[in-house]
C-alpha cells in the first residue's frame, strides 16, 4: 500500500491533509480516520457507495470494465480451467495449490461432510414448508453451539477447521433442508464423490433406488459455484465481516451472512427472476413489464438487472449464459421457453434508453435460476445454491478480517436527525 496525500479545504479555509492509499490495481482510498478527531465531522455515505470498509487481498472487481479476479486470476480463466474446490483453496489460501495441496484439501472437505446427528434432528422442528434459506441460516447458526469450545478465533488452526467445516458441511445442511420440504429421508454424504456430485446425490437420491449422477449437471453446478465463490465486499460478506469483528463465534457470523444473502436485492434475486419470468409469461407481455420497471411510481424492478458495482456488464452473466445453452440442450427442452423469454427480455431492455442511461445490464442471477430449474432444483433452493458457493468467500473474508493485526470492531457513525434534547413529560401531562 503506497501512501500519498489528499488535500481538502474546510469551510473555515483550513487545508486538511488526508493520507491517500493506493492498492495494487483499481482506485485508491482516502484515509479519513483522523477527520473526526481533527475536524469534528464524520463522513456520510449511506449504502457504502464510495466507502472502502477494509483493505483486502482476495478479490478485485473493475465494474466499468466488467473485470472479476480472484487473487489476481480472471474468473473466465478459472471458470474454464479450474474446479470449485481448487478455487476454494485459492480464495482461502491466496495461491493455487500444488497437486499435493489440492489432494489434501479435497480430502479434508470430503471427510467433513457429515453433520452431528443432533443437528439433523433440528429439521424435525421446522414446518414442512419452511423456506430452505431460513433452515440453512438456523442450522448453520446452531453450529456455534456444537463447536463453541473448539472455536478460538485467535488460533489459526481453529480458524482453518472452521473454514473446512463450513465449506464441507453446508451442502449436507442444504440438501437436508430440501429433503425436509419434500418429505423424503435425508441422504448421507458419500465421500468418494466430488463436491457437486455429492450435492446432487444428497438432493436427488433416495435410499430405495440407485441414483446416477449426470456429469453435465455436476459440471454446471461446479461452474456456478466458482462464479458465486466471492465478490469482494458485497452485502452478505460485509455482514460476515461486521458480525465477526466483535470476535463473535464465526458460525453465527456465517448465519448472519446467509440471512443477508436471502434478500431479493442480493442473492434472493435468482429466485425473484424466475418468479418474474413466470409472471411475464410470454414475449407479448415484455413491453408492459419493461414499462413498469421504468415507472418511478411503480416499485417493480427487472429482477436480475443492475448491479451496484458492474456498470458495463457482469462477466459472470456472460459465462452463465453460455452454460445455459449447454445445459438446456443436454437436459431437455422443457425450460427452453423460459430461457427464450429471458433472452428476449434481455434484448428489449438492452436497447431501451432507460436501461442504457442507467447502465443496467443482466447480472449473474438473471440466468443462474434457469440452469437450476433445468437441473430440477426448486425455486426456493436457488439462493441456497448461491450460499454454498459464497460460503468460500465468507470464510476467506472472515479469516482475513480476524487475522488482521490492525483489525477493529466495525462501528459506523451516523448523521443524527432526531429531536434535539428535550425534557421528560409525565404521562398525565402529555
Ligand atoms: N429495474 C429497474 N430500474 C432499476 C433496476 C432494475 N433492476 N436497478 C436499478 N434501477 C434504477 C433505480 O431505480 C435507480 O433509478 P433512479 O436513478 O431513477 O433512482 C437507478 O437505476 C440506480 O439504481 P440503484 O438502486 O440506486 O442502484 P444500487 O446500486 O443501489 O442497486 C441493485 C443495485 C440492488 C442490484 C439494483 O440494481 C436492483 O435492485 N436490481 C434488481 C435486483 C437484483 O437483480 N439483485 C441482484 C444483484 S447481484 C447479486 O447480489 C448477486
Amino acid at each position: 500500500m503506497s501512501q500519498d496525500a489528499y488535500r481538502l479545504i474546510s469551510p473555515s479555509g483550513n487545508e486538511i491533509e488526508l493520507p491517500l492509499h493506493e492498492g495494487t490495481t483499481g482506485p485508491g482510498v482516502i484515509d479519513i480516520g483522523k477527520l473526526y478527531r481533527e475536524q469534528g465531522v464524520f463522513t456520510y455515505d449511506p449504502g457504502f457507495v464510495a466507502t472502502g470498509s477494509c483493505s483486502s487481498d482476495i478479490t478485485f472487481i473493475d465494474g466499468e470494465k466488467g473485470v472479476l479476479m480472484y487473487r489476481g486470476y480472471p474468473v473466465e480463466q478459472l471458470a474454464e480451467h479450474s474446479n470449485f474446490l481448487e478455487v476454494a483453496y485459492l480464495l482461502q489460501h491466496g495461491d493455487l495449490p500444488t497437486a499435493d495441496e489440492l489432494a489434501d484439501y479435497e480430502n479434508t472437505i470430503r471427510y467433513h461432510t457429515m453433520l452431528n446427528e443432533g443437528m439433523l434432528s433440528f429439521f424435525k422442528g421446522f414446518r414442512y414448508d419452511a423456506h430452505p434459506m431460513a433452515m440453512l441460516s438456523a442450522v448453520v447458526g446452531s453450529m456455534s453451539a456444537y463447536y463453541h469450545d473448539s472455536t478460538n478465533v485467535h488460533d489459526p488452526e481453529h480458524r482453518d477447521i472452521f473454514a473446512h467445516r463450513i465449506v464441507a458441511k453446508l451442502p449436507t445442511v442444504a440438501a437436508a433442508a430440501y429433503k425436509k420440504n419434500i418429505g423424503q429421508p435425508f441422504m448421507y454424504p458419500q465421500n468418494h464423490l466430488n463436491y457437486s456430485e455429492n450435492l446432487l446425490h444428497m438432493l436427488f437420491a433416495v435410499p430405495a433406488e440407485d441414483y446416477e449422477i449426470d456429469p453435465i449437471a455436476a459440471e454446471a453446478l461446479d461452474l456456478l459455484f466458482i462464479l458465486h465463490a466471492d465478490h469482494e465486499q458485497n452485502c452478505s460478506t460485509s455482514v460476515v465481516r461486521m458480525a465477526g469483528s466483535s470476535a463473535a463465534n464465526p458460525y453465527s457470523a456465517i448465519a448472519a451472512g446467509i440471512s443477508a444473502l436471502w434478500g431479493p436485492a442480493h442473492g434472493g434475486a435468482n429466485e425473484a427472476v424466475l418468479q418474474m419470468l413466470e409472471e411475464i409469461g410470454d414475449a407479448s407481455q415484455i413491453p408492459k413489464y419493461v414499462a413498469k420497471a421504468k415507472d418511478r411510481d411503480d416499485p417493480f424492478r427487472l429482477m436480475g438487472f443492475g448491479h451496484r458495482v458492474y456498470k458495463n456488464f457482469d462477466p459472470r452473466a456472460t459465462i452463465i449464459r453460455e452454460m445455459c445453452h449447454k445445459v438446456l440442450a443436454r437436459l431437455g427442452r422443457q425450460d427452453t421457453p423460459l430461457f427464450d423469454l429471458a433472452l428476449e427480455l434481455e434484448q428489449v431492455a438492452l436497447k431501451d434508453e432507460f436501461f442504457i442511461e442507467k447502465n443496467l445490464y443482466p447480472n449473474v442471477d438473471f440466468y443462474s435460476g434457469i440452469i437450476y430449474r433445468a437441473l430440477g432444483i426448486p425455486t426456493s433452493m436457488f439462493t441456497v445454491m448461491f450460499a454454498l458457493g459464497r460460503s468460500v468467500g465468507w470464510t476467506a473474508h472472515w479469516r482475513e478480517m480476524i487475522a488482521d493485526p490492525k483489525g477493529k470492531i466495525s462501528r459506523p457513525r451516523q448523521l443524527y436527525t432526531g429531536p434535539a434534547q428535550r425534557d421528560y413529560v409525565q404521562v398525565d401531562a402529555r
